[in-house]
Order: C-alpha cells, then structure tokens, then sequence
C-alpha cells in the first residue's frame, strides 16, 4: 500500500519524506488556501521535493475548462496527477486527459456506482471520501471494501483505489484491511499513528534503567 500526505505544507513534506512515508502528494484547494500562497508556487516547490505524484486539483466546470487548466498545470511537473470531481463534465476531461495520457484522479467519490464510472473513464486513481462519509452517519469505511471488492474482478480497468478524506488512525487501518492501492493521510493522522503511551512509558523505564549500566 503507497502512502501519500494529504497535505500542501512543504515543510511537513519534508519531514515525513525522511521518514521514507511519502510515495506521494494530494492537495485541494482548502489545502493549498491554507498555505497562505499561491496555487502555483505551492505545486511547483511540492514537485521539487517529492519524486512520486503530486496531486494538483482543477476548478474549472467544463471539460474544455478542465483540459485548459490541466495541460497548463502539467506545465509545473510530470509527476503532476490532475485531479477532477466527479460529475459528468469531469468525466468527459478525465477520458480525454487518458488518451492524451495525462493521468487523473477522480475525487469526491462517495459510491460504488461512481467509482465504476470513473474507472471506467480512464481515472489513473479514484478516490473514495471516507469521513465525508462518516460525518453524515454513513459507514465510509464500507464504501473502501465495496469498491475494491468490485474492481479487484475488473483488471482491465488500469485504476487505483485511493482512501481520502481521512480523520484518524483506525480510518488507516481499515483502508489496509480492505486492500486499497493508496492511502492520502493528514500529517495530523501520521502523529497519531506514530505515538502510543506503552511505547513512551517503555522508553522512559529503559533510559531509567540504562542510566544504572550503561558506561
Ligand atoms: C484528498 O485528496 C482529499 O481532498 C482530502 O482527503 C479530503 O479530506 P477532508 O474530507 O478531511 O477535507
């Protein structure tokens, strides 16, 4: 399973990338706002630190708009994945982009019968919003197993299964379960994944006791 940040502060990316946890980058445009910089310069400074793909999102709402904004934003970097909501005009740009081979990703997935479509269309990845989900008493999770349950018996359908929108830990270990190809994570979820109180209590005993035989 690849592991993406789902995050557009550089600094962040740096920190993880050695840790060896980045095959790669998501932002939105929530993400990017939050950076206080511009669009642009953001996915450009991601791209010269990260070698895997970085996921830059489009706004236009035509397909025509869509392919405008894309071969410009593909400009920036190869690795550059565009990424497309799902709805109809979108679609239209993510089979066109396909055959220019341009690989996209169609984001703000929240069913079965959409994540078929968008494979169908030639999505590179496809990405199913698990808290969304949750947020509306829904089982996000269930949505990962179903998808991957499904295409897993379509492999002419070259796509991978992406996990977003993910709140916390046990939204990671269910991802993993279900056997999706990629998980987008917050830095935020990562800290939490790496910290366990035995672990912190087991560190501090061994100082302890290091501190009695070692030199
Ligand atoms: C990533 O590609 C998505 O845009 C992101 O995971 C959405 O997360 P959120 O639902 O927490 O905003």
């Amino acid at each position: 399973m690849k592991i993406f940040l789902d995050t557009a502060d550089t600094d962040v990316i740096k920190e993880f990338k050695e840790m060896g946890l980045v095959d790669g980058i998501t932002t939105n445009p929530t993400l990017i706002a939050r950076t206080g910089r511009k669009f642009g310069e953001v996915i450009r400074d991601i791209c010269a630190i990260v070698d895997g793909p970085v996921n830059a999102e489009v706004t236009a709402a035509t397909a025509d708009g869509i392919l405008d904004e894309a071969r410009e934003i593909r400009k920036w970097g190869e690795q550059i994945v565009i990424k497309i909501p799902m709805n109809r005009e979108g679609l239209r740009a993510v089979w066109r982009l396909s055959e220019e081979g341009i690989p996209t990703t169609v984001t703000l997935i929240f069913s079965v019968p959409q994540a078929i479509l968008a494979a169908k269309a030639g999505a590179r990845y496809l990405c199913p919003f698990v808290g969304r989900l949750d947020d509306i008493a829904s089982e996000g999770t269930s949505l990962l197993y179903d998808i991957t349950a499904v295409l897993g018996q379509y492999p002419e359908w070259d796509c991978e299964v992406m996990a977003a929108s993910v709140r916390h830990p046990i939204h990671v270990v269910e991802a993993a379960r279900a056997g999706v190809d990629v998980i987008t994570i917050p830095p935020k979820v990562i800290d939490q994944m790496l910290s366990h109180p035995l672990t912190d209590r087991g560190i501090a005993q061994f100082l302890k006791d290091a501190a009695l035989c070692y030199s």
